[in-house]
């Protein structure tokens, strides 16, 4: 065993299990995934908080389970309409994930989650660390969980330099995990280590004063908390300009486009990238911009059918917005385009401009249409 493995003796290990558990049983958030055992609802929570904070969680998590309230009702419903559930919290292949994870439930689990590991990793959208999460909360299955927050406290714990991402460091710190774990609560000592992560040992200006287990802290003895875990070589930032049109009828109706099936996707190498950047759901008509947003989206608005009798309109621009979707960096440029009439169904969904939620939206559709309207 490495010298410095933190806490050393197994004595030393009972002790910090029970300050850590001790701790979390008085100080653990109230979160509705916390009152159930049911691992559908556990299995939707871990999907959700991959990339979501918890306050933003929880009402979609309210709404999704008030509308699929079990795995069939999740398997058997249309993938649009998990979708729209889904619209805003980003990462929709999470959501498509989830959905086709319950269809295979259904299929082969006679819709019960799996409790074998290995049968739960083998579904779509589940890697290790969830597989670990639901069957430990939902069975007490002693799977320890490694994700960014309890790679943090062990980093800090056993003072561990370098990129914790890296293959044979992140294997380190599973290993770690695993020895930490108590096995008899292995559902609360695994929220426990991720509870900590998130409020006390923060990436930023931990507060050692209130933490349970400070004193088994090698980080902290070395004076190391603020520097440890080392920062991530970040991938460098994608920029890119889109031109958006924002139609606008008389009544106030406006018309989107919908996602790209995967054969245009195929087809159209650029229409693809930009449909990416609409989470492949509804969104307004969009062109890439190289050069002069109007002139661009004007062109390309002239490629699309049944759009051809707008050649005329005005495009009113709206201020640039930005929106960062992982290392994209998107500017927009808006452009409001009055018409009489809006081009046919056929196109696209015409709908009330203050109605785009009653489609999958994402989030940055939804900011340029709060753009337009605050016009
Ligand atoms: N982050 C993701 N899942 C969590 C959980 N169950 N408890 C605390 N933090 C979490």
């Amino acid at each position: 065993m490495r010298e410095w493995r933190v806490p050393h003796s197994d004595q030393d290990l009972q002790k910090f299990r029970s300050k850590l558990l001790g701790w979390f049983h008085r100080h653990q958030r109230d979160m509705p995934w916390r009152r159930t055992r049911d691992p559908y609802c556990i299995w939707l929570s871990e999907i959700m908080l991959q990339q979501t904070r918890v306050a933003a969680a929880i009402p979609y998590y309210e709404r999704f389970l008030e509308t699929f309230p079990s795995v069939r009702a999740l398997a058997g419903a249309e993938e649009e309409d998990v979708l729209r559930l889904w619209a805003g919290l980003g990462y929709y292949s999470r959501a498509r994930n989830l959905q086709r994870a319950a269809r295979e439930i259904v299929e082969r689990h006679g819709g019960e989650f799996p409790r074998d590991f290995a049968a739960a990793l083998a579904l779509p959208g589940i890697g290790n660390y969830t597989a670990a999460a639901i069957l430990s909360i939902a069975h007490g299955a002693p799977h320890a969980v490694l994700d960014g927050n309890v790679a943090r406290v062990i980093a800090r714990l056993e003072a561990i330099r370098g990129d914790l991402r890296e293959g044979s460091r992140w294997r380190a710190l599973q290993t770690s995990a695993g020895r930490l774990l108590d096995i008899s609560h292995a559902g609360d000592w695994n929220q426990a280590m991720m509870e900590l992560g998130a409020t006390v040992c923060t990436p930023r200006a931990p507060n050692c004063a209130v933490c349970p287990v400070a004193e088994s802290c090698r980080a902290r003895k070395l004076g190391l908390t603020e520097t440890l875990p080392e920062k991530r070589r970040k991938r460098a930032p994608e920029k890119v300009h889109l031109a958006v049109a924002v139609f606008l009828d008389p009544a106030g109706k406006t018309i989107l486009f919908p996602p790209a099936k995967a054969a245009s996707r195929k087809k159209e190498e650029r229409n693809s990238e930009l449909s990416a950047l609409f989470s492949r759901l509804w969104h307004f008509p969009a062109a890439a911009v190289r050069k002069d947003a109007r002139t661009e989206l004007r062109r390309h608005l002239q490629t699309v059918g049944g759009m051809q009798m707008i050649s005329a309109a005005k495009l009113l621009p709206l201020p640039p917005l930005r929106h960062a979707v992982t290392y994209r960096e998107i500017t927009i440029t808006a452009f409001v385009v009055r018409v009489k009439e809006l081009p046919g169904a056929r196109t696209g969904r015409v709908l009330p401009m203050n109605k785009l939620h009653s489609l999958a939206v994402s989030g940055l559709t939804r900011k340029i249409a709060r753009a337009a309207l605050a016009r």
